[in-house]
């Protein structure tokens, strides 16, 4: 049954898993998931060659969080794994980060096992699981972090962690301030896109009005905006039950733009968001601006500013934003926002075969 999103009432009993209060929870779990970071001793190596994240889904996105993050402030390249396998590079010299939330997904423990095999450093992030238990027992340095939320609403525990143990083994700095900046802009924000917030004044809520019946597409910017065009495509899946897709300036223009003549039925409805920031090379302004023009005559469009005080902060700002209106476009047409059924059922189907 459709919701009237200004009915918090009945927003909040389609909501089985608790994904608004999770949401609405975001600054102060950025802000734990820095503290957890501090916990476990770790080792005392400082000459890695590479980084590689090895996760799936909701706990692989905090790795490209930290792949764009660090691109100008670590001294060396993060590689993000989706995976079973690792690539042939990785070995003594690589940092691992093996991020699980429930600690039971078969391509991240079968990608911890190769990490452990080929002497890498690995730590672990998780909620425990077999993960968390295979950690232990190796001795393995374990950022443990709360149970009880979906994966995809645990975007703090699940990529802050990480920025805490950099600065602790010496690889970032400042990075303390920068999640308290994270923290207090998304304090702000949640007083516009939470549940509250009538229609009215809710740009979350206006986006997906928006939204509704219309294919959402999603452009960012290679460098500043593009893992949260990823992140919104995945949380239009996940909350909406939605199709979504995602592509990043400029690549697209040498592609994807072409693909706009037919078929008109099709194009009516797919509706283009481009997240834009501060940031994005004056090359790309240029390039959103003209594609524009080419493509508005076949497809809605809709451009969305980042905001807030620090790179990070603004990709936050745009994550936020993503989170709400995807949650709140499940509502529109009477979805519960939290269980993923298809992926329990897909996880449960291939445990049958080991
Ligand atoms: O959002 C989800 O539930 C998924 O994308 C999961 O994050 C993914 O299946 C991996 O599971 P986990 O995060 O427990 O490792």
């Amino acid at each position: 049954m459709r919701i009237d999103l200004d009915n918090v009432k009945a927003l909040r009993e389609l909501d089985s898993a608790g994904m608004l209060e999770a949401a609405w929870n975001l600054p102060e779990q950025c802000a734990q998931a820095w503290s957890l970071a501090q916990d476990p001793p770790l080792p005392q190596i400082a000459d890695w060659r590479h980084l590689l994240v090895t996760g799936l889904g909701g706990s692989a996105i905090g790795g490209d969080l930290l792949r764009v993050f660090a691109a100008d402030k670590l001294g060396i390249p993060v590689l993000v794994n989706r995976d079973y396998t690792l690539p042939w590079f990785v070995n003594r010299e690589t940092l691992v980060f093996a991020v699980s939330y429930s600690g039971n997904t078969e391509e991240t423990l079968s990608a911890y096992g190769a990490a452990r095999e080929r002497g890498t450093t690995v730590v672990a992030i998780t909620t425990g699981g077999e993960l968390g238990r295979r950690a232990a027992d190796d001795g393995v340095p374990v950022v443990r972090i709360p149970t009880g939320i979906q994966p995809r609403a645990a975007t703090g525990y699940l990529f802050i962690p990480m920025l805490g143990i950099l600065e602790r083994l010496g690889l970032l700095f400042g990075m303390e301030a920068e999640v308290t900046g994270v923290s207090a802009h998304l304090r702000e924000l949640r007083g516009r896109y939470g549940p509250e917030t009538p229609a009215r004044d809710n740009p979350a809520k206006q986006l997906a009005a928006n939204l509704q019946h219309r294919l959402p597409v999603i452009w960012g910017a290679t460098g500043t905006t593009e893992v949260v065009a990823q992140r919104w495509k995945g949380q239009f899946n996940e909350n909406a039950k939605a199709p979504a897709y995602w592509n990043v300036f400029p690549e697209l223009n040498h592609n994807e733009v072409v693909g706009f003549e037919q078929p008109e039925d099709l194009l009516g409805r797919i509706w283009l968001i481009v997240l834009r920031d501060e940031q994005d090379h004056p090359r790309v302004r240029l390039r959103m601006k003209v594609t524009r023009e080419m493509v508005k005559k076949a497809a809605g469009w809709t451009e969305v500013d980042s905001s807030g005080p620090t790179g990070l902060a603004r990709v936050y700002s745009l994550i936020y934003l993503g989170d709400y209106a995807s949650m709140y476009l499940a509502a529109l047409a009477g979805i519960d926002p939290g269980p993923v059924q298809v992926i329990d059922f897909l996880k449960n189907e291939l445990a049958k075969h080991e």
